[in-house]
């Protein structure tokens, strides 16, 4: 089998990226522009301003994604491109570029569903790590700001494919970081702020109780191989939990404080957050992770018990947390389950995953029809 150079092209939220990958098994280059100063000021991604920076970005990032890898447009084998999901404006920017593109240099194209990037960035790195065989059947957790979602993977022959088997009910695991953040005043974007801090708080401080979500569908006729057993998330409730707590241990005035302190400093560190916040706030921002990392990981586990699976992966942005992948570890090897998790570099969005994603229906010649459009809200299948 020839080698196969596969351009990749993501922009489904605040991140315009270009990627070039060998044969779905060696990065060859990867460029990953991040909008996060453009939405710093708002604590959260703002649509309409997304995709004007896409707009700006996407034509010197593909640029600079080809020429990192030594190659041009006629080098290239094929044009890999986010579908969906994700915000409408944004993937229409990627998608109506990587169409135009793909015409002018004659090209295929490969629509491709974002989370199947984000588990296929963990496939990527393991074959570069020459890791071939993974041992089925495969969990996957898909945990960002926009998804929460469990994924039953079969990849044996030909094209891959997904049994949803649990996803959150309300918010993704991603937002509850990125929301507490901000009503704390920690930093954008959450997640990354979060970890940070929390490392210097009590994680038993505050407790956070979790309901456990667990769905039979008692109706025979609606009962299907993958939906016997569910496990769902909720992390909308933990939101409301964190302010009241806020409001009953008189924080608002530590908060005000905090925010008037990093606005006089032009771009504040990790370290200026940090001094900012006084002990109780780093107990309740640890024991608010702890909360969320053990909901994820018992939850995760439980449906790896549920779906006898032999292998986990846990991808996506919120998977470069470091309390997340050390309790995963330590409670994964205790059951003798293989985990796997992308680089740091490969958590968050990418198009080296989308790259990745592509190269089995390039094998399979599943290419994309002219007509190709952008779904905000694709589902994995
Ligand atoms: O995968 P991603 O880049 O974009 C989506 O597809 O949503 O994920 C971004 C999310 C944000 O909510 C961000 O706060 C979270 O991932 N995140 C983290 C960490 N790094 C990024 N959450 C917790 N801990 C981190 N270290
Ligand atoms: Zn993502």
């Amino acid at each position: 089998m020839p080698d196969a150079y596969i351009l990749g092209i993501e922009s489904s939220c605040d991140e315009t990226a270009a990627a070039v990958v060998r044969s779905g098994e060696q990065l060859v280059s990867n460029v990953v522009y991040s909008q996060f100063v453009t939405h710093r000021p708002y604590g959260g991604v703002v649509p309409e301003l997304a995709s004007r920076e896409h707009l700006r970005a996407i034509v010197p990032v593909v640029r600079q994604a080809l020429d990192d890898a030594g190659r041009s447009y006629q080098t290239i084998d094929a044009i890999a491109v986010t579908q969906g999901p994700g915000l409408a404006g944004s993937l229409l920017v990627g998608l109506s570029y990587a169409k135009a593109l793909a015409y002018a240099v004659e090209k295929p194209l490969i629509g491709v569903n974002h989370l199947e990037g984000h588990i296929h960035a963990v496939l990527l790195e393991e074959r570069q790590k020459g890791n071939h065989e993974l041992e089925f059947p495969v969990l996957a957790l898909v945990v960002s700001g926009g998804h929460t979602h469990l994924f039953l993977v079969e990849g044996k022959s030909g094209a891959w494919r997904y049994h949803d088997v649990g996803h959150t009910r309300d918010d993704a695991a991603g937002e509850a970081f990125d929301k507490v953040a901000k009503l704390l005043e920690l930093g954008y974007p959450g997640g990354p702020a979060i970890d940070f801090l929390a490392r210097h708080g009590n994680p038993q401080a505050v407790k956070f109780p979790f309901a456990q979500i667990k769905h039979h569908d008692r109706n025979p006729q609606n009962r299907h191989a993958d939906d016997e057993s569910r496990v769902d998330f909720s992390y909308s409730g933990i939101k409301t939990a964190v302010l009241r707590y806020v409001e009953t241990h008189d924080m608002r005035e530590d908060i005000n404080r905090r925010r008037q302190a990093l606005a006089a400093l032009a771009s504040p560190a990790r370290e200026d957050y940090l001094a900012a916040c006084d002990q109780a706030t780093l107990d309740l921002v640890a024991s608010f992770q702890h909360a969320m990392v053990n909901d994820l990981v018992s939850k995760t586990l439980l449906a790896v018990r549920e779906q006898d699976a032999a292998t986990l992966l846990v991808t996506g942005g919120v998977a470069a947390n470091s309390e997340l992948r050390a309790s995963f570890e330590q409670r994964a090897s205790k059951e003798g389950l293989g985990v796997y998790f992308p680089s740091l570099k490969l958590s968050t969005d990418n198009a080296a995953m989308i790259a990745a994603a592509a190269y089995p229906r390039f094998l399979a010649g599943e290419f994309a029809a002219p007509e190709l459009s952008a779904d905000a809200a694709l589902r994995l299948r």
